[in-house]
């Protein structure tokens, strides 16, 4: 099975890098590609990136810029998680979604982390759905899976088990990105699942051990969102 999965930043740096979750997501990756799975994977920023950018806010730096130095550390995140892989990762991070896929050709494990400004490594994971083929695209966040509101904001908020990709754009799409927002998926990711029909889950750091069940069938606790057929 062909399988893009973004990690979140925010689970795996979520103050600080987060060894023993970096060492997790390398060991299942590494499994993945033993049982042949083909690995296509982006990592994001989180909380470090948001500390560079408040401080570039307070710089008045464009947005463009902001959004720079935000890739810069999801590239950063994403040396971390290659470093923890050994020799079946690409040694440098892809910086585009077609280097990735050609990595890929090569046998290895593309890791990236963000490509330009406008939008967060949810759309990149989405694009590198797209690129790669993949059968799936699996979305590992801090959150457990999708709420009907924000869990952290709204304790009364409820799980989704399972939505359209039209839902997900009516929930996500239409959202204005601001540098660093937080959301469970990028506007622009939910528009490209949406696009090009691309199943999607959306899963917990509590599910990481358990993906390949999941692949293959197996019950799990976050959100799966089907395209409409
Ligand atoms: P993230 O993908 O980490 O965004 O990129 P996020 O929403 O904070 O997600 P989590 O918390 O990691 O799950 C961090 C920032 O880097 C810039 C954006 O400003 C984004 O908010 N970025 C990232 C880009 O401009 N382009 C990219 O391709 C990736």
């Amino acid at each position: 099975m062909k399988v893009t999965i973004s990690f979140g930043g925010a689970m795996m740096v979520p103050e600080k890098p987060d060894a023993s979750t970096i060492l997790s997501a390398a060991n299942v990756l590494v499994s993945l590609k033993k049982r042949r799975h083909d690995v296509f994977v982006v990592v994001g920023g989180g909380h470090q990136a948001r500390v560079y950018m408040q401080q570039g806010v307070a710089m008045k730096l464009s947005r463009a810029e902001l959004d720079k130095i935000g890739i810069e550390v999801t590239r950063l995140n994403a040396r971390m998680l290659i470093a923890a892989m050994g020799k079946i990762a690409e040694e440098e991070p892809p910086k585009t979604v077609e280097a990735a896929v050609e990595t890929s050709f090569r046998n290895k494990i593309p890791i990236m982390g963000g490509t330009v400004p406008g939008h967060t490594t949810d759309a990149v994971a989405a694009m590198l759905a797209k690129a790669s083929r993949s059968d799936i695209l699996v979305i590992f966040t801090d959150v457990d899976a999708i709420y009907t509101k924000d869990p952290k904001l709204y304790p009364a908020a409820e799980k989704i088990q399972e939505m359209t990709t039209k839902d997900l754009v009516k929930m996500f799409g239409k959202i204005k990105r601001e540098p660093g927002m937080k959301l469970v998926v990028d506007p622009i990711a939910a528009q490209l699942v949406d696009k090009h029909n691309i199943k999607t889950l959306v899963l917990g750091k509590s599910e990481l051990e358990r993906l390949e069940e999941i692949l293959n069938g197996a019950e799990h606790g976050g959100t799966t969102i089907k395209p409409v057929s």
